[in-house]
C-alpha cells in the first residue's frame, strides 16, 4: 500500500518534471474546444522555445487537468526589418491567424495535424488558446540528433500535406520549431501568427511534389464564402481573397504535375 502510494507520487513528480508524458485524456475535438473555452487557469509560465514567448497554461475543468498554449501577440507595423536585412511591408504578427489556420484546416480535413485552437481572453488579454500537444521533439531537434523516422513513406506523406498547407496560408515563418513530432512520428503544424500574407503568389511551388488525393479534392471544393464565414473576425476579406488565389495556383500546379508525370507519381 505504502509502496503503491510512493510509486504514485514518483510518477506524478516525473510527469511534472516533464520526464514522462502525462496520460492524454480521451476527448473529441469538440470536448477539447469546450475545455479550452471554459477551464480555469491554475498555473502559467512562458514557453521555453520560440520567438514571441507565448504562455503555457495549466487548466482545469471538472476532473480534467491539461495544459494549453496561449498566444496574445497582435502586432501591425507599416514595415519590419529582419536580422537578415530583408524588409516586410504591412507586417502582421497575430494570434488571429492561429485561429484562422485551425478553421481552415478543418475545412480541408487537416485538423488532425493541428492543436484544437479557440479564441479566449485570459488575464486581460485576447489570444488564441490551443490544446497542448503530446510532443516528443520538434523538427529542429530531430535534425540535430539525426533521427530518421522508421516509416519514410508515412513521414513523407505527412510532410507533403504540411507543405501544401504552408503554401496555402503563405506562412512567412516556417521554422523548425513550428513542426512538432508526437507519438508514432505524427507531425503537428503550429504557429501561424505570421501567415496569411496578402500575396496571391506561392513561395516555393517547386517544393510541392506530391499531394494527398483527399486534400486536393477539398482544395478544389474550398470556396471564398465558406472560408470567410468560418474565419470571420480573424481574416479580412483581402486575406481570404489571397488564400483563394493561392488555392487556384496550388490546384493548377498539381494538375500540371499530373499531366507531366502521371497521377500515380503525384497523388497518394
Ligand atoms: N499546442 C502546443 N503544444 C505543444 N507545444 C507547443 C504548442 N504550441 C507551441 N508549443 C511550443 O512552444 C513554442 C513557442 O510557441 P509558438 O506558438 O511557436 O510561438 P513563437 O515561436 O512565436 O514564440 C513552440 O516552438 C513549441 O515548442
Ligand atoms: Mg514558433
Amino acid at each position: 500500500m505504502v509502496t503503491r502510494c510512493r510509486l504514485g507520487i514518483v510518477l506524478a513528480l516525473l510527469i511534472l518534471a516533464g520526464a514522462l508524458p502525462a496520460q492524454e485524456p480521451a476527448m473529441t475535438p469538440e470536448e477539447m474546444a469546450n475545455f479550452l473555452l471554459k477551464a480555469e487557469v491554475i498555473n502559467s509560465r512562458h514557453t521555453t522555445k520560440g520567438v514571441t514567448s507565448p504562455y503555457r497554461l495549466t487548466m482545469r475543468l471538472g476532473n480534467v487537468t491539461h495544459d494549453a498554449h496561449f498566444q496574445p501577440v497582435d502586432e501591425t507595423r507599416p514595415t519590419r526589418e529582419f536580422t537578415d536585412g530583408s524588409v516586410e511591408l504591412n507586417f502582421r504578427d497575430s494570434y488571429k491567424y492561429n485561429i484562422a489556420a485551425y478553421q481552415l484546416s478543418k475545412l480541408l480535413g487537416l485538423d488532425h495535424m493541428m492543436p484544437v485552437t479557440v479564441f479566449r481572453k485570459w488575464s486581460g488579454m485576447s489570444g488564441s488558446m490551443a490544446w497542448w500537444l503530446p510532443v516528443k521533439m520538434d523538427e529542429g531537434e530531430r535534425k540535430r540528433k539525426k533521427l530518421e523516422p522508421p516509416d519514410k513513406e508515412a513521414w513523407g506523406q505527412q510532410m507533403h500535406r504540411k507543405r501544401v498547407f504552408a503554401e496555402l496560408v503563405y506562412d512567412s515563418d516556417p521554422n523548425l520549431t513550428n513542426v512538432l513530432i508526437g507519438e508514432d512520428w505524427k507531425i503537428y503544424m503550429i504557429d501561424f501568427t505570421r501567415a496569411f500574407r496578402l500575396r496571391g503568389e506561392l513561395q516555393a511551388p517547386r517544393n510541392l511534389e506530391r499531394c494527398d488525393r483527399n486534400l486536393l479534392e477539398k482544395l478544389r471544393q474550398l470556396d471564398a464564402k465558406g472560408l470567410a464565414a468560418s474565419t470571420k473576425g480573424y481574416l479580412t476579406s483581402a486575406e481570404v481573397k489571397a488564400v483563394m488565389q493561392r488555392r487556384d495556383k496550388i490546384v493548377a500546379h498539381f494538375e500540371q504535375l499530373i499531366k507531366d508525370k502521371g497521377e500515380s507519381a503525384v497523388l497518394y
